[in-house]
């Protein structure tokens, strides 16, 4: 019975800070605190499209490719792009705050990867090279920023021609963005629509960069 009473009140507790932090997000661009950083570290069972394995297997990443981790967190995604692209490749992950950057860094150390570089950055700061990358992925991070255009048109410029990026949102992160603004978004910016999978509470999209023949 106590031990109910507790699980209940966990529970409604842990509801109150989401419907909070959801709301606060509205108002303002709060990156996911580094004291938090556990609730992205690992995969959540709960939803395919935002696993590490999945989104990572959508890309059809080769040997010798160039992949952008753009706001990567503690670098959930960091390592099996560094895997996957094997020795000749590079990854760079690009995070706003250092201590995420940190903690991604640990986890590429541990996993032996040393094809990956980290940039201490705000997408859309204009930090990164031009028609650079293979593929870039921002996987809920887009409602965290707060010029989402220039952000967008940073990737669009950093991306080769065909380049690809992966927009991954999940109705479970406070900064969700809906499908219809991330692609109205992206469209903007000049990017074409190229592929969706999941559904509208939880998907990856991909965006092309013209040009690539
Ligand atoms: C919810 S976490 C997601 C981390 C990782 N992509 C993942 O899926 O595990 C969002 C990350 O985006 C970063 N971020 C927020 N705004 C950013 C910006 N303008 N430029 C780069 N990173 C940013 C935050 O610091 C945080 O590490």
């Amino acid at each position: 019975m106590t031990l109910s009473i507790i699980f209940l009140l966990a529970l409604v507790a842990f509801a109150l800070v989401a419907i909070t932090w959801r709301f606060a997000s509205r108002r303002q661009n709060l990156p996911c605190p580094v004291w938090l950083r556990w609730l992205v570290e690992l995969d959540n069972p709960f939803t395919r499209t935002n696993r590490a394995g999945f989104i990572v297997e959508t890309l059809a990443l080769a040997d010798g490719m160039t992949i952008l981790d753009a706001g990567c967190g503690p670098g959930r995604l960091t390592v099996p792009l560094a895997q996957n692209v094997g020795p000749a490749g590079r990854v760079v992950a690009l995070d706003i705050q250092p201590g995420m950057l940190a903690r991604a860094r640990e986890k590429t150390e541990v996993a032996g990867c040393t094809n990956v570089d980290f940039v201490s950055a705000g997408l859309g700061d204009g930090t990164l090279p031009t028609s650079h990358f293979d593929r870039a992925v921002l996987v809920t991070v887009l409602g965290e920023i707060p010029d989402r255009y220039k952000a967008i048109a940073e990737l669009l410029g950093a991306l080769k021609p065909g380049g690809v990026l992966a927009i991954v949102e999940v109705i479970f992160d406070p900064h969700f963005q809906s499908r219809k603004t991330v692609t109205d978004l992206a469209l903007s910016t000049g990017f074409h629509e190229r592929a969706f999978f999941g559904h509208s509470l939880a998907y990856v999209i991909h965006f092309e960069k013209p040009g690539g023949g």
